[in-house]
């Protein structure tokens, strides 16, 4: 078993930590010691997010850093300053994504490859900029933030969104299956319904109203909740755990 360095000494990339979801991931790694590479489009939106997390933890533990995944170069470009700022990346959350409610008939190929780009091939960009690294130095956690859209087929998300999830799965068992044996471990998460925005904002009063009707816990998730097991999932207690997609939907789905 390949021995990793102490917490202080491991450094995260968290995406889409300007949101909801990353916000709380941000903060859970940083309450493990670990140091915080925190990515999101907006380097606005990052610096408040820093300076609120920055009462609780030394500032220098944490670095904004704002690209685009979709874009190849941006991600090696980001990889390579995040390097330079904090050392090499041990632990990968791929965690930005954009959600898309159409279905089918009203879904765009536009729409399509813009959901695929942010939701899929940013994470493929950044799995790629990390993996050496990781493997190089034997240690490193992978953790795709996938959804339960992509179990049901989506119940208030879109055909792309959903699809797309699925391909965050099939991304994950991939990288799992290449990557054992080396000390790395890749796993998922399938949130449904976590309180923020995309529920929040993105659906309509009716469509809460029938999802929590339908959520047998009787109620969302909190970011905290999500944000424990990325944790689990980041830490070395989970060290024989790879190409699992751990549920996290109350109850929706047994499997
Ligand atoms: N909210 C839920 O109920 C739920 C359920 C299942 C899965 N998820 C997934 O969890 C993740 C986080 O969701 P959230 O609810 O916190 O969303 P959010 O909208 O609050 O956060 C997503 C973040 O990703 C960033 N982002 C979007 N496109 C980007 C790009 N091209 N480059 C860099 N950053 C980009 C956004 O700026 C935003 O800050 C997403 O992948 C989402 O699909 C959410």
């Amino acid at each position: 078993m390949s021995v990793p360095s102490a917490p202080e000494q491991r450094t995260a990339l968290v995406t889409g930590a300007a949101g909801t979801m990353g916000r709380a991931a941000t903060q859970g790694l940083l309450a493990d010691g670990v140091r915080v590479a925190m990515a999101d489009i907006s380097l606005e939106a990052l610096e408040t997010v820093r300076n609120e997390l920055a009462a609780k933890a030394p500032a220098e533990r944490l670095y904004p850093i704002a690209f685009d995944i979709s874009d190849p170069e941006a991600c090696s470009h980001a990889v390579e300053k995040i390097g330079d700022e904090f050392g090499f990346i041990d632990i990968l959350v791929n965690n930005a994504g954009i959600l898309s409610k159409n279905k089918i008939a009203d879904t765009t190929p536009e729409e399509w490859h813009k959901v695929f780009a942010v939701n899929l091939d940013g994470a493929f960009y950044l799995c790629k900029a990390c993996l050496p690294s990781m493997r190089q130095r034997k240690w490193g956690r992978i953790i795709n933030i996938c959804s339960f859209a992509a179990k049901s087929g989506g119940i208030t998300a879109g055909t792309a969104y959903s699809v797309s999830k699925s391909a965050m799965i099939g991304l994950t068992f991939s990288l799992a299956a290449e990557t054992t044996a080396t000390g790395i471990t890749v796993n998922g998460i399938a949130p449904a319904y976590v309180k923020t925005p995309m529920v929040t904002e993105q659906l309509s009063e009716e469509e809460r109203q029938a999802v929590i009707a339908k959520i047998p816990v009787g109620r969302y998730c909190e970011p905290e909740e999500f944000a424990h097991v990325v944790r689990f999932l980041a830490s070395t207690l989970a060290g024989f755990i790879t190409g699992e997609i751990i549920d996290q939907n109350g109850g929706l789905q047994f499997d």
